[in-house]
């Protein structure tokens, strides 16, 4: 606990702790200052002049945001010539690049457009620049405008103060400063890695989710906080909804393993699913599948199955997307002949993600962080930004490899020995390509070395803990269960079941297994499932549903329970 001081904000008496700014004391003590460069948990800038404020005995207005508050001070945060001022400031903003708002998406969103509300500004005594900037639309997922940017610079600090990513930066001076990736590429061929969290902290419209554009305000949205399902890393995300249908995901700052930060695959890529949505039973009748009813479906397979070879010979698949809840019904229906279709490939390490941003050196072994885990290459790169050294064996993807201080060969376990040895704080990220031996040797290192091992599958870890193996793929002849969720079968499963005697397959989408099967089940979707999840660090965390299922389609537990009813498969 720091030292108390204490100030009169506004004619009342309030208290903050040594080493606050006067906007964090204003913070505290639910103080409103209009602020636009200022985004929470990023370094400030001091730019925007919006946050300026009288202090009784100072000469002139000081930012809020980057004064330190003193014991005894006196501020004012309204005043009529602040008004005047920040009025001023707004209409110089709205002068000097092209904020139409009826024609922007952030219309009734935007924090510039809220100011100018605030602070009455009906009009712009300025001419106005417009200077009609090519809109970049190279990425898939978003667009930037810089027509419609304030230059707050906030975008250019989370990208590298949060996300690591370190893209973006300015180039040129005065108002034709710009922002951009890299050295002035459009986004789609600079270093830029679709994370979205630029995107998330811009307060105009600048940069745009393209899914989510003009689909409503903020406040017309529904939205659920949860975990993202789609691997191990399990983000903390808030899922918005509009009428039922998921619209934008976004990371919850300061929670969950990644801090807010996301990846491409959990911020955007569910929304770009164009695969078409099981809603009902399916039962094959003459080579076609047709929709059936659950009692329909129930007598079909309560006949079949035992045709097929006998219900006790029936094996179970089970996605690693699927829940606790859901592996535990699993487990109890097929027993010994229940396995997990991807395995995690790593023993849990002893220690968090976040722990990776006070180590002086990361070592990454056995992992593409491009194409796994890959919300995991933020914290690595910010450690190579904070001046730590990254070691990768072999490679952990293309833009990882570019911030590693070495490159060893993918077996150099004495080269990963030998820097680990001569760090203060350590720490190993390990995925299941890493080179056998390597905990022991990390061992023989010490105590000091954090160990964090990343796993294959988003629920791998849970569902391993209660009992379930991964399978070993081999071609099954008896009848088999499939349990997708909403994954894609893998060529190896599609070839392994091509000879099953029955095949009923619970999917939320039509695939080419689902094509195959005698008998489909709907399954929820990854915006409507919900249960829990362990992540790759073995930390438990809830999925909540951000929208219903859809048609016929109930939990996957509940499911497997109406299988247990029929006893179509027996211990
Ligand atoms: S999408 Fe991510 S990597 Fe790309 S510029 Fe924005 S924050 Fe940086
Ligand atoms: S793009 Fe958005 S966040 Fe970035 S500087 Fe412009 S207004 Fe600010
Ligand atoms: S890293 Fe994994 S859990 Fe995090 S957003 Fe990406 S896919 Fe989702
Ligand atoms: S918020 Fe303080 S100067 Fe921008």
């Amino acid at each position: 606990m720091g030292t108390t001081i204490t100030l009169t904000i506004n004619g009342e008496v309030v208290t903050g702790t040594a080493g606050d700014t006067i906007l964090e004391v204003c913070e505290k003590n639910g103080i409103d200052v209009p602020t636009l460069c200022h985004f929470p948990g990023l370094s400030e800038r001091g730019a925007c002049r919006m946050c300026l404020v009288e202090v009784t005995g100072a000469r002139g207005y000081l930012p809020a945001c980057t004064t330190a508050a003193a014991d005894g001070m006196e501020v004012a945060t309204e005043s009529e010539e602040l008004a005047r001022l920040r009025r001023s400031n707004l209409e110089l903003l709205f002068a000097e690049r092209n904020h139409l708002c009826m024609f922007c998406e952030m219309s009734g969103d935007c924090e510039l457009q809220s100011l100018a509300y605030r602070y009455g500004m009906d009009h712009v005594r300025y001419g106005f620049a417009w200077p009609g900037y090519e809109v970049d639309t190279s990425r898939e997922h978003f667009f930037f405008d810089q027509n419609r940017c304030i230059l707050c610079r906030r975008c250019v600090r989370a990208c590298e103060e949060k996300a690591g990513h370190a893209v973006l930066g300015v180039r040129d001076r005065g108002p034709a400063t710009l922002v951009c990736a890299d050295v002035d590429y459009p986004f789609d061929q600079s270093t830029c890695v679709a994370c979205g969290t630029c995107l998330q902290v811009c307060p105009t419209g600048a940069l745009v989710d393209k899914i989510s554009a003009y689909v409503g305000r903020r406040e017309e949205l529904d939205r659920v906080q949860t975990t993202c399902p789609l691997c191990s890393v399990g983000c903390a995300v808030e899922v918005s909804s509009r009428d039922g249908i998921p619209v934008r995901t976004e990371g919850i700052w300061d929670a969950g393993p990644t801090g807010g930060v996301l990846c491409v695959a959990g911020r955007f890529e569910p929304y770009y699913d164009s695969r078409p949505r099981i809603t009902t039973p399916l039962v094959k009748r003459d080579g076609e599948l047709r929709a059936a009813d659950w009692e329909e479906t129930e007598a079909c397979m309560a006949d079949a199955l035992p045709q097929a070879g006998g219900l006790e010979v029936c094996t179970g698949l089970l996605s690693a997307r699927a829940t606790l809840e859901t592996a535990r019904a699993f487990g109890e229906l097929f027993g010994e002949r229940g396995f997990l279709l991807e395995g995690s490939g790593t023993e849990v390490g002893d220690a968090a993600l976040d722990e990776l941003d006070s180590a002086d050196c990361v070592v990454v072994a056995g992992i593409d962080l491009e194409e796994d885990c890959r919300a995991v290459s933020s914290p690595v790169k910010r450690a190579a930004n904070r001046g730590a050294q990254v070691v990768v064996l072999g490679s952990a993807g293309q833009w990882v490899d570019l911030r590693a201080t070495a490159r060893l060969e993918p077996t150099d376990l004495a080269g990963m020995r030998e820097r680990l040895e001569t760090s203060d704080r350590p720490a190993v990220l390990y995925g299941p390509g890493a080179p056998e031996g390597l905990l022991r040797t990390v061992d023989e290192v010490g105590e000091k070395v954090k160990r964090i091992g990343l796993a294959r599958g988003a629920n791998s870890r849970g569902i391993e803990s209660e009992g379930i193996a991964p399978w070993r793929c081999r071609p099954l002849f008896g009848p088999v269960y499939v349990l997708l969720c909403d994954e894609d079968p893998t060529p190896d499963l599609l070839e392994a079941v091509a000879d099953a005697s029955f095949l009923v397959v619970q999917s939320s989408t039509a695939n080419s297994l689902t094509e195959r099967a005698d008998v489909v089940l709907p399954s929820p979707a990854w915006s409507e499932r919900t249960g829990t999840y362990v992540n790759t660090e073995g930390r438990t965390a809830s999925l909540a549903a951000a929208v219903p299922p859809v048609g016929d389609t109930e939990p996957d537990e509940d499911v497997l329970a109406r299988i247990g009813r029929v006893k179509l498969c027996r211990r």
